[in-house]
């Protein structure tokens, strides 16, 4: 199965819609390792996941619920989750990929230098980080900032998802390759989908893509493209307006 497929499949269940899959794909070990945690079950993958009443919670319950959260093992080496931060009514949803080392420190999702470049970028087309919430695909740090891995992503997603359906945003403003590719359940490069509007298939929500601020670091001859990006974003939020 496929980690597009796992992570349609942990928002159906999450949702409680009953998605029906061949036994093989179900590991008794994962069922044993959720109980006693939180509230979960586990998913058609085998791999454990929010229980489906995720998809009821408002947010200081989806909030406590992350701040408990043990589906992964990222719970081992987390100092806090990132929960996300931001304007709860906001029109922008700003997604970033994972808590680094300041974000774990601080619980709040691009507070490190990627988070000022952030910031700058708001406000070169008049936002602010108040205006704003801003998330990630995965509320805890992967070790050394590896990649998410599909299990941490499928426990972790339908957080993610609750999160935009209570906000409603006119725009989900994707940041970089890992989370514009798993919001999108595609391998496609970057550069592909930059351009376009893109739909968020499971809450139907725009999303633009563009470059993450952290590679906007390194490579700062891009931020040309970015500013680009992010007008386009501009557009695609007032029409919706
Ligand atoms: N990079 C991300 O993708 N998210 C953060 O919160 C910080 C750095």
């Amino acid at each position: 199965m496929t980690a597009s497929e796992q992570t349609r499949i942990a928002y159906l269940q999450a949702m409680g819609i009953d998605v029906w899959v061949r036994r093989e794909h179900v590991s008794t070990s994962d069922t044993e390792a959720a109980v006693g945690e939180v509230p979960s079950v586990v998913a058609a993958s085998g791999m454990p996941m929010p229980a489906g009443d995720v998809a009821t919670l408002d947010w200081a319950a989806l909030e406590a619920r992350v701040a408990g959260c043990t589906l992964c093992e990222l719970h081992r080496s987390r100092t806090q989750t990132v929960f996300g931060v931001g304007n709860r009514a906001a029109d922008w949803l700003v997604i970033g990929e994972a808590p680094g080392a300041d974000e774990d420190r601080q619980g709040e999702p691009f507070v490190g230098r990627a988070g000022q470049l952030l910031n700058e970028m708001l406000r070169a087309v008049g936002m602010s980080r108040e205006q704003v919430f801003i998330a990630n695909i995965l509320k805890c740090r992967p070790p050394r900032n590896r990649d998410p891995r599909p299990e941490e992503e499928a426990a972790c997603t339908p957080y993610l998802y609750r999160q935009i359906e209570l906000l409603q945003p006119k725009l989900v403003l994707a940041l970089g390759r890992i989370a514009a590719q798993r919001l999108l359940g595609t391998d496609a490069s970057l550069s592909r989908l930059r351009g376009s509007v893109h739909t968020h298939a499971a809450t139907g929500t725009p999303v633009v893509v563009t470059y993450h601020p952290a590679y906007l670091l390194r490579s700062p001859a891009e931020k040309r493209k970015a500013w680009q990006d992010l007008l386009f974003a501009c557009s695609v939020a007032s029409d919706r307006a």
